[in-house]
């Protein structure tokens, strides 16, 4: 099935948008316009062919402290105390939309989508607000912080490293 993802307007019709987590239905329907209006975070929508939400993500700038990372990484990286990322704070898809890939080709937008922004971004960060969200994440190949086990983090390099190179910006 192919998808439009485009950021979130009044033409997305979001009332008959069923995800399975009360939460994250309330807040498309109810909180996300006001979020984009203050700069808070910018919503981007995935819509079918016949125009229905079937997913949604949010995507906004914060910071990655330097000690949440394995030891591993953190050899290869100078000692500055916070690095740059982008977070997806919420990523829902439609429960019709479910196990089709979707939730999947998300997270790639919102990484090509921080590729292309002018400042710099090292990893993209998630919020998973359960078990089951932290396994659908480290599917994706994110791995938790040290100290907040429901925050994953993937680097940009290893993301853009899956994509192809004429996909890029
Ligand atoms: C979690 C959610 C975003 C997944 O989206 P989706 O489009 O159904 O997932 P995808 O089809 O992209 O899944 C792709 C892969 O992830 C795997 N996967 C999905 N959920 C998983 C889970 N809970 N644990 C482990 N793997 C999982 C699938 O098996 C699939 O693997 P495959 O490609 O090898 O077959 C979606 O189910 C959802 O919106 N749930 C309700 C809200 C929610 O939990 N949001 C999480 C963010 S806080």
């Amino acid at each position: 099935m192919s998808f439009r993802i485009e950021a979130l307007s009044a033409a997305h019709d979001r009332q008959g948008f069923v995800c399975g987590s009360e939460p994250l239905d309330r807040y498309i329907r109810t909180q996300a316009t006001q979020d984009v209006k203050r700069r808070i975070s910018n919503v981007f929508v995935a819509r079918d062919v016949d125009g229905a939400m079937a997913g949604f993500y949010t995507l906004a700038a914060t910071s990655l402290p330097l000690t949440e990372l394995p030891p591993e990484e953190i050899k290869r990286l100078p000692r500055y105390g916070l690095l740059p990322a982008a977070l997806i704070g919420r990523l829902a898809i439609n429960r019709r939309f479910q196990g089709q890939g979707l939730g999947g080709a998300l997270i790639i937008d919102a990484a090509l989508r921080a590729a292309r922004s002018e400042p710099a971004i090292f990893a993209l960060i998630v919020d998973a607000k359960d078990d089951k969200a932290v396994a659908f994440y480290e599917h994706y190949g994110f791995r938790r912080f040290i100290s907040r086990p429901d925050s994953l983090f993937l680097p940009m390099a290893t993301v853009l490293k899956a994509i192809p190179a004429a996909s890029q910006p």
